[in-house]
């Protein structure tokens, strides 16, 4: 994962590059660090930790320069060590990288035969040490090149060499794009981190190498100096101000019935409405990774009970290595919020080769997956910051009702339902929400537990996967989602006294059966706490949410964010750090 910025001009450069920090930190917030040159002078300040910590320990005078790069890391080789922070320096060369080399052992043990020593784990230092290895015999762009040919894997990569004014910028399989302003250039992993200074970029291509000087830039292919077309965004520079919320997930899940009405009122203009219907196919495989690949499941039990198309969900981790078998009229829909998780990009990749039609669900409108997928639907969530994803999940399951309802309509279908339910969830969802006082009370039942499960049949397991992974992802808690009716076959041996069971009953034709399950769990002596509609709500003596009940594509969108809250507080009441749980990134742009 990890984010890399890079600057050269006439602002502060040490503000640009905290800037920049703190707008990528959720790539990754295990170390930070930052080199700050003037061509002469180079000075390095690395921390443990948070971008916070980072600029805890900068000593203002280390700005005396006019260019630098910055990083901050989720670890992958090696742990979250001062060693191991970027940026790496090894004789002429410094730099960040952002992205894996498969290959580094061996590379580093032939350097290590031709004298070079190592102070960290990181496949990061060997690059610098190949780059410094190569400059003996060559300038930096056959260095560069040289470089392409050996590494295997992927990187973005922010360069320095000693005793140059510019800084020299490549990528393979990793973000890494170039913003542009009178004179002053700017490297970055993801446009969010320069939006405030400019909107005017480039995405650099592989093969390409971007050298960033003080008035000017060029772009290299192969030694030729080549034009690059500048992208202008629209995209403003989006708040990342929390308001009033003490957490950006509250604040996120607070907006889901904003951008659930942005996204149902963009649908109901037209806006892309040719890739809602998919009647055409015969068969969808749904891609994706996490939450994004359940918000994939329940788009294929819509899109199955009522548009009558085989849909498979895949995690895309694996989908990219299995067999894949296709039938002439497949769809892959690939569902992503970033447009950046390196499974779910090499996915896509392999199913164009294979020349199969793909649709992207994403919420990054720059983003490598909104760039490449033959047809794209955006969610316009807007950022989201907390590393736990709320509001644009839900905007993924939206944009998958819609599909199956659209399709559903194509098809003859489902005549009673009409597009004035969809305009309604937006504010059944706001009075849901407002609610809070039940959420906090059951996340009082959960919070001192070590365990949990959620159960449910059909669309509600879907939806209890979520749930599952979003108390676990924030609050730590172990926790399982499982079909209600598979428990009793291994599973319920683990069901003890006093562990909490939450049951998600909105099937009105599956109800009696999990319920029925519930029971099997409480007969061991699991504390009960059932999610329900008002339609289906006759349960006595349990702790309960009662959601107003609406249309079975509707439905889901009125759940989930109650799961996401309940989360939320248990997350609050065990002191967790909320918007950045521990081990994770917000976006997963390794394999
Ligand atoms: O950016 P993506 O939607 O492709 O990310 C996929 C998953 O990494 C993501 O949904 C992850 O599971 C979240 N942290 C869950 O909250």
């Amino acid at each position: 994962m990890c984010g890399i910025i890079g600057y050269i001009g006439n602002k502060n450069v040490s503000e640009v590059l905290f800037h920049g920090l703190y707008s990528l930190e959720y790539r990754g917030y295990d170390s930070a660090g930052m080199a700050i040159s003037d061509g002469k002078d180079l000075k390095i300040t690395k921390c443990v930790g948070r971008v916070s910590n980072l600029e805890d320990k900068y000593k203002k005078d280390n700005n005396k320069g006019f260019f630098g790069i910055a990083h901050t890391r989720w670890a992958t080789n090696g742990g979250a060590s001062l060693e191991n922070a970027h940026p790496h320096s090894v004789g002429k060369v410094t730099l960040v990288h952002n992205g894996i080399i498969e290959n580094a052992d061996n590379i580093k043990l032939s350097l290590i035969d031709k004298g070079y020593s190592f102070s960290s784990e990181t496949d990061s230092e060997v690059i610098a040490a190949f780059l410094d290895n190569e400059l003996k015999n060559n300038n930096i762009l056959n260095s560069i090149q040289v470089m392409r040919k050996e590494l295997k894997g992927s990187y973005a990569l922010g360069i320095i060499i000693e005793g140059e004014e510019c800084i020299y910028a490549v990528r393979k399989d990793s973000p890494l794009l170039i913003g542009v302003n009178r004179n002053e250039f700017f490297l970055a992993s993801d446009i969010a981190a320069i939006l405030k200074y400019t909107n005017k970029y480039f995405l650099l291509d592989e093969g390409e190498t971007a050298v960033l000087e003080r008035n000017d830039y060029k772009v290299y292919r192969d030694e030729k100096i080549i034009h690059k077309d500048i992208i202008t965004t629209d995209s403003k520079s989006q708040s990342l101000d929390k308001f009033d919320y003490e957490h950006f997930m509250l604040k996120e899940i607070m907006e889901e019935p904003i951008v659930l009405k942005n996204l149902i009122d963009s649908y109901k203009n037209g806006d892309n409405i040719k890739y809602y219907d998919i009647s055409n196919y015969e068969e969808v495989h749904i891609v994706a990774c996490g939450s994004a690949m359940y918000a994939g499941l329940i788009g294929q039990a819509l899109i199955e009970e009522e548009a009558n198309i085989k849909v498979n969900v895949y995690a895309a981790s694996e989908y990219r290595y299995k067999k894949k078998i296709f039938n002439l009229k497949t769809l892959v829909i690939l569902v992503s919020q970033s447009g950046e998780t390196a499974d779910t990009i090499a996915a896509m990749r392999e199913v164009k080769e294979m020349n199969i039609p793909t649709l992207g669900i994403i919420n990054n409108p720059n983003s490598t997956m909104a760039r490449e997928c033959d047809y794209v639907i955006l969610i316009n969530a807007g950022v989201e910051v907390a590393v736990a994803t709320t509001k644009a999940y839900i905007n993924q399951v939206c944009v998958l009702a819609l599909i199956a309802y659209t399709t559903s309509l194509k098809k003859g279908l489902s005549n009673d339902v009409s597009i004035s339910e969809f305009e309604s969830i937006p504010n059944l969802l706001h009075d849901v929400l407002n609610n809070t006082f039940i959420y906090e009370e059951i996340a009082k039942d959960l919070y001192e537990h070590n365990n949990c499960f959620f159960i449910g049949r059909g669309i509600d397991y879907a939806i209890c996967m979520e749930g599952s992974l979003k108390l676990k992802e924030v609050s730590y808690i172990h926790s399982e989602a499982y079909q209600a009716g598979e428990l009793k076959h291994g599973t319920i041996s683990l069901i003890e006294k006093g562990i909490p069971v939450i049951a998600v009953m909105s099937d009105r034709f599956l109800k009696d059966k999990t319920l029925s399950n519930l029971k099997e769990t409480l007969a061991r002596g699991a504390y009960g706490i059932v999610i329900t509609t008002s339609e289906l709500d006759d349960f006595k003596d349990f702790r309960k949410v009662t959601l107003p009940s609406v249309n079975s594509f509707c439905q889901s969108l009125l759940i989930v964010p109650t799961l996401q809250l309940i989360s939320y507080y248990v997350s609050l009441y065990r002191g967790c750090d909320i918007d950045k749980p521990k081990n994770l990134a917000k976006s997963v742009t390794v394999e």
